[in-house]
């Protein structure tokens, strides 16, 4: 009988598979607790286990292995002091993960939490072929450009800023267009840079009205909004400078088309976009999956993620600006100019430290500067 034959393979490959997606998955769901139970919050000074067991109402086993864990990876620190470890967040979660930071990426994160559902939900999303049109571009960005403003704001932000000031043309410039603009961030950031400059930000109607509260955050003088679709509407015209970050229009000849008419001549055009151009394996399969998971009414998506209909390829595109009149002065990889290095491994020594991070997708993502000639 079966019983007392071994089958043609042993189970170790599966085994081994379901148990390293099955430690993540836990590490995963530790973290989410961490923040939640505002685990960081409390770690701003030294603590011990009994009393963050205490002070969360918390089974203190369970709260001893959580410290440990995450000190073994390397967000939170620990001394031993008569006998008794004391924890305390590393530098690196005192920055990024208490709420009350300024470059608190929480609200990003939260976003992983909620797409972590939709993977629990998959066979409802596979066979529910024809009905996930369950949103619109005016409801749905609004809440995108408040995370992507939290993203930006700690780290993308000062880099693009600082690269794109060394330009004499931005220096000399009067008048700047953020199409897609968003939070306006990378609009107020360069009127902060350039007092003489005159900032507009261009974005759908609910998304402008998230960008006036951030004009209004930081007092920005001279930045202004503009509501339109850049599909259907007049963009304006006189610019000097158009810059426009991970926007569906960025890989869109029509609208490299507009932009090219909007500019002064000798005027720049700033393009920082994610080029996928070929899928490389798990990581993309999944990206491409969840991106598939949904097609909200407005957004001509393509298949492969953050691609839209009519888009072009990197090459296509250069060569596309050519033709319309533009001299191309850099096409810059994104994790280079962010100084991304060998620090961003930390966390998953596995990986490629240029693909470690997911916000922006850096790995795939450039930024293109042209010049109206
Ligand atoms: C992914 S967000 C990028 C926001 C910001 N530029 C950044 O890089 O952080 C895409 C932006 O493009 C805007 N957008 C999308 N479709 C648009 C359209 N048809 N007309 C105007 N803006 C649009 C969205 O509202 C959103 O602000």
């Amino acid at each position: 009988m079966a019983l007392l034959k071994c089958p043609n393979e042993n189970p170790e490959k599966v085994l081994k598979l379901f148990d390293e997606v099955y430690l993540k998955a836990r590490i995963f769901y530790l973290l989410k607790t961490a923040i939640d139970l505002n685990l960081f919050g409390y770690l701003s000074s030294f603590k011990t286990a009994e009393e963050l067991a205490e002070i969360l109402d918390a089974d203190l086993i369970l709260m001893e292995y959580m410290l440990k864990i995450l000190n073994d990876l390397g967000l939170i620190d620990s001394k031993v002091v008569g006998g008794r470890v004391y924890y305390k967040n590393a530098e690196i979660t005192n920055i990024y993960l208490k709420k009350d930071s300024n470059y608190s990426i929480i609200n990003p994160i939260y976003s992983y939490f909620e797409n972590i559902k939709n993977w629990e939900n998959l066979s409802d999303i596979l066979k529910n072929k024809d009905n996930y049109q369950n949103t619109d571009v005016n409801s749905f960005f609004p809440k995108v450009v408040r995370r992507m403003a939290d993203e930006c704001k700690c780290w993308e932000l000062q880099k693009v800023l600082s690269y794109i000031a060394k330009y004499g043309e931005f220096k000399n410039a009067k008048k700047l267009l953020d199409l897609g603009g968003g939070h306006g961030l990378y609009a107020i950031g360069f009127s902060m840079l350039n007092k003489n400059l005159k900032c507009y930000v261009f974005d759908l109607p609910n998304v402008v009205e998230e960008t006036k509260k951030f004009i209004e955050k930081y007092n920005a003088k001279n930045v202004f909004t503009i509501t339109g679709d850049f599909y259907k509407d007049d963009i304006g015209k006189g610019y000097d400078i158009i810059f426009t970050s991970y926007n569906p229009g960025g890989k869109n000849p029509k609208i490299a088309e507009k932009v090219y008419n909007s500019l002064n001549e000798g005027g720049l055009f700033i393009n920082k976009q994610f080029f996928p151009d070929k899928e490389e394996g798990i990581e993309d399969y999944l990206n491409n999956m969840e991106w598939n998971f949904s097609k909200p009414e407005g957004l001509n998506k393509g298949r492969i993620r953050y691609t839209f209909e009519e888009d072009l390829n990197l090459n296509d595109y250069l060569e596309y600006l050519k033709n319309l009149g533009f001299k191309i002065l850099e096409v810059t990889d994104m994790p280079e100019l962010l100084g991304l290095d060998e620090n961003s491994k930390s966390f998953r020594k596995s990986a490629n430290p240029k693909d470690s991070l997911r916000f922006g997708c850096f790995g795939k993502a450039k930024m293109i500067v042209a010049k109206k000639i």
